[in-house]
C-alpha cells in the first residue's frame, strides 16, 4: 500500500462515509447565537430534509455545513476536511435560496450548464467529451429544448432544473438546495421532486431545505427540525408521528391544522 492510499484509508476510517459531520456547533451573526449546540451527521445517499420556520438558521446552517461560514464553537467537516478548508467545488451542487442572482446574467441555459464543468478543467477548454457530458446533463433534468435560451427567459421551475443541471454537469455528488421551489407552479414542483428522487436513488446525496413540509413528508427519508436548535433529527414517519414541529414551529403550526 502507497503512502497515499495509506492516508485515504485512514481518512476514511476517521470519517466513516460521513459527507457532512457537525459536531456541537454554535454560530450567531452578532452577539445573539442563530444556531446552537447543532450535531449533526450526513451519509452518503441519504435524502435529508431541513425544516424550521423562517428566520429558524436553515439557510446559516448549510452555510455552515459548506463552509461558507465558520462556527463560532465546534467544528463543521464536508467530505472528512475542515468545512472552510474544502476547495474541491467540483463535489458540491449548490441551488441558492432565490436562485435569482443569475436574472441579471444575459448567458444562455447551456452556458450556465457548462460552468459546472470549470472546476473540472481549470483554464482550459472544454473537451468534446465535457460538451457530451453537459448534454447528458440537460437531458436528465428535461431541458435540452432550452439550452439556447437565456436564462433570464425561464420560469422558476426551469431555472431551478438548469442549476440543477449545472450541478449534474460538474459530477457533483452532494446537492443541497435551499428552498428551491419557492415561486414554483405546482406542476413543476412535483416533476422537480420526481427528479430530485431519481438523482437520489443513483447515488447522489440530497441535502434539502424546505419549507413545504408536505413535499417534505412525500420525498426525504430523514428530516431535521430545526428552530436555533435540533427539535428532531430521524426518519421521516417518527417525524410526522412525533410533537416536534409543534414545539419548533410553535403558533406557526397552526396552519397544519394545530389549535389556533
Ligand atoms: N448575513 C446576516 N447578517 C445578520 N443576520 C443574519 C444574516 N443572515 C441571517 N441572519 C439572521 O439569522 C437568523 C437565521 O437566518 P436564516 O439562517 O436565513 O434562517 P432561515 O433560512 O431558516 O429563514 C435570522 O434571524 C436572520 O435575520
Ligand atoms: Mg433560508
Amino acid at each position: 500500500m502507497s503512502a497515499s492510499s495509506d492516508d485515504a484509508a485512514a481518512e476514511s476510517a476517521a470519517t466513516g462515509g460521513a459527507i457532512v459531520e457537525l459536531s456541537n456547533v454554535n454560530f450567531g451573526y452578532t452577539a445573539t447565537p442563530v444556531v446552537e449546540d447543532i450535531t449533526l451527521r450526513i451519509d452518503q445517499g441519504e435524502y435529508v430534509a431541513v425544516v424550521g420556520p423562517n428566520g429558524s438558521g436553515k439557510s446559516t446552517l448549510m452555510k455552515l455545513m459548506l463552509g461558507l461560514l465558520r462556527p463560532d464553537v465546534g467544528k463543521a467537516r464536508l467530505f472528512g476536511e475542515a468545512s472552510h478548508d474544502f476547495d474541491d467545488g467540483s463535489r458540491i451542487g449548490y441551488v441558492a435560496q432565490h436562485a435569482s442572482a443569475s436574472k441579471e446574467m444575459p448567458i444562455t441555459v447551456r452556458e450556465v450548464v457548462r460552468m459546472g464543468r470549470f472546476p473540472h478543467v481549470g483554464f482550459g477548454r472544454l473537451s468534446a467529451e465535457d460538451e457530451a457530458i453537459v448534454d447528458r446533463a440537460l437531458e436528465t433534468v428535461g431541458m435540452t429544448a432550452f439550452a439556447n435560451r437565456r436564462v433570464t427567459k425561464l420560469s422558476g421551475g426551469q431555472r431551478q432544473r438548469a442549476f440543477i443541471a449545472r450541478a449534474l454537469a460538474g459530477e457533483a455528488d452532494l446537492l443541497v438546495l435551499d428552498e428551491p421551489t419557492v415561486g414554483v407552479d405546482a406542476e413543476s414542483v412535483d416533476a422537480f421532486y420526481d427528479l430530485l428522487e431519481s438523482l437520489n436513488e443513483e447515488g447522489i446525496t440530497v441535502l434539502l431545505i424546505e419549507h413545504d413540509l408536505s413535499a417534505v413528508t412525500e420525498h426525504a427519508e430523514r428530516v431535521v427540525c430545526l428552530n436555533r436548535e435540533i427539535y428532531f433529527d430521524g426518519p421521516t414517519e417518527e417525524f410526522v408521528q412525533s410533537d416536534a414541529l409543534s414545539r419548533a414551529f410553535g403558533t406557526a403550526a397552526s396552519f397544519l391544522g394545530g389549535s389556533r
